[in-house]
């Protein structure tokens, strides 16, 4: 059973304090084995900018995996941004614009898909697919598989942006890599989890969950937002974090279940319950979560 703590498009710079302070308190509090950053960390990739993400990334005491977004790349500088587009990236965030992570259960894939020409809409390259490829290829049989990009690699139906260039390309040759879960963000929507049935693949694809804005002040029509998720190979919950002004505090707004059929995930929305009752040895409040499908439980101690 693995932990990811989800969030995107911080925005430092355009980024709400007390969101801030609200988002290490969750995060420490559900401890996670892995913080996923999936781009725009910054608003205008400044030293300043950077140096605050730096700082934010720093207090957490967990291993990171952070890809770049478009924000991430100088805007008004048109020097740096052709010539030098992430060096500032690189000395505060990290050198690995592809970065991976694997341990005992879970191989996580990181893909740049920021292009100084296609901003906006982002690109996956012939060399990133393969790379993709063949990582998840060698991936030993019961690893979770996951990839992780700014720019989705689907959009939902009736939205107003596009997947990523060649994303048609990636689908394609991705069929038979099996991989579980697709994280991206960029829309500043959360918009659920759907499948890739708009390409018409042959088999059933990944989850593909989007995160918000975790704390920035560039809301759409959402609060600020993060996602959890708890997996293992056969069940993953997913809990949409949302802020609570009153609260001062990220608060579950929504739990999601997924149980494992064959290569595919079955979605439990409409059965998935949720329970709480007080916690007796810490005075705090304990989340039951159980999936009627299969009957998978968990527990989480809210303070
Ligand atoms: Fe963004
Ligand atoms: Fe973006």
């Amino acid at each position: 059973m693995r932990t990811i703590v989800h969030v995107s498009d911080l925005h430092f710079g355009r980024t709400k304090p007390l969101l801030e302070k609200a988002l290490k308190a969750i995060i420490e509090r559900r401890s996670p084995d892995l913080v996923i950053v999936s781009g725009d960390i910054t608003q205008r990739a400044t030293a300043l900018q950077f140096h605050s993400a730096h700082k934010f990334f720093s207090s957490l005491p967990y291993p990171m995996l952070v890809v770049p977004g478009n924000h991430d790349v100088p805007l008004y500088s048109v020097w740096r941004r052709f010539f030098l587009p992430y060096t500032l990236y690189k000395r505060y965030i990290s050198e690995e614009l592809d970065p991976q992570y694997e341990d005992a259960e879970m191989l996580v894939v990181g893909v740049n898909t920021v292009r100084i020409f296609k901003i906006m809409e982002g690109r996956v390259s012939g060399k990133q697919i393969a790379r993709v490829k063949a990582l998840f290829a060698v991936a030993l049989p019961g690893k979770i598989k996951i990839l992780v990009s700014h720019h989705p690699f689907n959009i939902p139906v009736g939205h107003r942006k596009r997947p990523l260039a060649h994303a048609r390309h990636f689908w394609k040759s991705q069929i038979n890599t099996g991989i579980d879960i697709i994280l991206s963000g960029h829309l500043h929507d959360t918009l659920g989890v759907y499948s890739d049935r708009a390409y018409k693949l042959s088999t059933p694809g990944p989850l593909l969950i989007q995160a918000g804005t975790a704390i920035s002040t560039r809301n759409r029509k959402e609060a600020n937002s993060i996602n959890i998720i708890t997996l293992s190979t056969s069940h993953i919950a997913l809990d949409r974090y949302e802020y609570v002004q009153h609260k001062q505090t990220f608060t579950i707004k929504k739990t999601e279940f997924f149980v494992r059929q064959g290569k595919s995930w079955i979605r439990d929305i409409d059965r998935s319950r949720r329970t709480s009752r007080p916690c007796h040895g810490t005075g705090c409040e304990i989340l039951s979560r159980r999936c009627e499908l299969c009957d998978w439980q968990s527990e989480l101690h809210i303070s």
